[in-house]
């Protein structure tokens, strides 16, 4: 029962202070409402802005894709590491233990394969499935310049809107296809237009020339896949300079799970994205989280 006859008057009202409301400091996301605040402040480290994902949804379009093989056997245990788990729902109820805490960034686009035209893609998933695996973001696969361009746009757009019912961001992923070239004057109008069209975050690939214009001129935090799988010291260069360029992280897959040793290549991974490691001190730690032998 309330205590209605020991009501005390609050003293600590602290009347010369104003009321304390900081700025949310992540890029182009000080707007939102604070459901989607709260679950961008969940992927991106308050602390330093910045995320490290595990993007493990290749098998949507391409299969059991090399080192995805067994999620439950191989990927489960990086899952700790990561600021967020990019995936699919599929895999997510199949292979990924409820008990995590790690932030899921849902696949939320699809409805092709690797052996047909890649950018046909439809929306895979219902708004009313992501609230229910608790999804803390969607992504969508944007084929700037593909043959569904127009179609890739309008899944984009109405993610965003289902999204925006429920405070959950959307993440815009810029497809390239191959006869495309990666370079800054076509990654800087792919990430623009997903986020002129109301992407929360965007996701893109690493160029060497020019990723500086591209980082500045996309509104909102931008994070870089890994692509093709590199040597480990070429793939934490990359991070370092997308870092030191304006990216506010990465979504890495291949260069994370196709490593002999992932556990500490995402540990190295980090290292460079949230401590400022050089690529060469990172690579050090990789070697010995690693017991990998110098030279190897
Ligand atoms: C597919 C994706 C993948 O999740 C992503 O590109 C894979 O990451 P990586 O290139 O680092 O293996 O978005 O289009």
């Amino acid at each position: 029962m309330a205590d209605l006859d020991d009501v005390q008057d609050g003293k600590n009202y602290h009347l010369d202070k104003p009321h304390q409301s900081a700025a949310f400091k992540l890029k182009g996301s000080n707007a939102l409402d604070w459901g989607m605040k709260n679950r961008l402040a969940r992927i991106f480290n308050p602390n330093d802005g910045r995320t490290v994902m595990l993007a493990i949804d290749h098998g949507y379009f391409q299969g059991p894709t090399t080192g995805l093989e067994r999620i439950d056997i191989s990927i489960v245990p990086l899952v700790p590491y990561a600021d967020a788990l990019m995936v699919t729902r599929g895999t997510l109820r199949s292979s990924i233990p409820p008990e995590i805490s790690t932030p899921v960034v849902l696949r939320s686009s699809g409805g092709q394969s690797i052996l047909k035209e890649l950018s046909n893609e439809l929306i895979a998933v219902d708004i009313e499935d992501a609230v229910r695996l608790n999804a803390s973001a969607l992504a969508v696969q944007v084929y700037i310049g593909g043959a569904h361009e127009h179609q890739s746009i309008g899944n984009l757009t109405k993610v965003v809107d289902a999204g925006n019912r429920h405070g959950i961001p959307t993440l815009g992923v810029t497809g390239v296809g191959k006869e495309l070239v990666r370079d800054a004057k076509y990654l800087g109008l792919a990430t623009r237009i997903c986020a002129e069209m109301g992407a929360h975050f965007v996701k893109t690939y690493y160029c060497e020339k020019d990723f500086a214009r591209v980082a500045a001129g996309c509104p909102v935090p931008l994070v870089i896949a890994g692509g093709k799988k590199l040597p480990e010291l070429e793939a934490l260069q990359m991070a370092y300079e997308a870092i030191h360029e304006g990216a506010a992280g990465v979504d890495m897959g291949r260069n994370i799970f196709q490593c002999k040793t992932p556990e500490a290549m995402i540990q190295a991974v980090r290292a460079v994205v949230h401590d400022r490691e050089t690529p060469e001190k990172a690579y050090d730690l990789y070697l010995s989280l690693g017991n990998i032998p110098i030279g190897r």
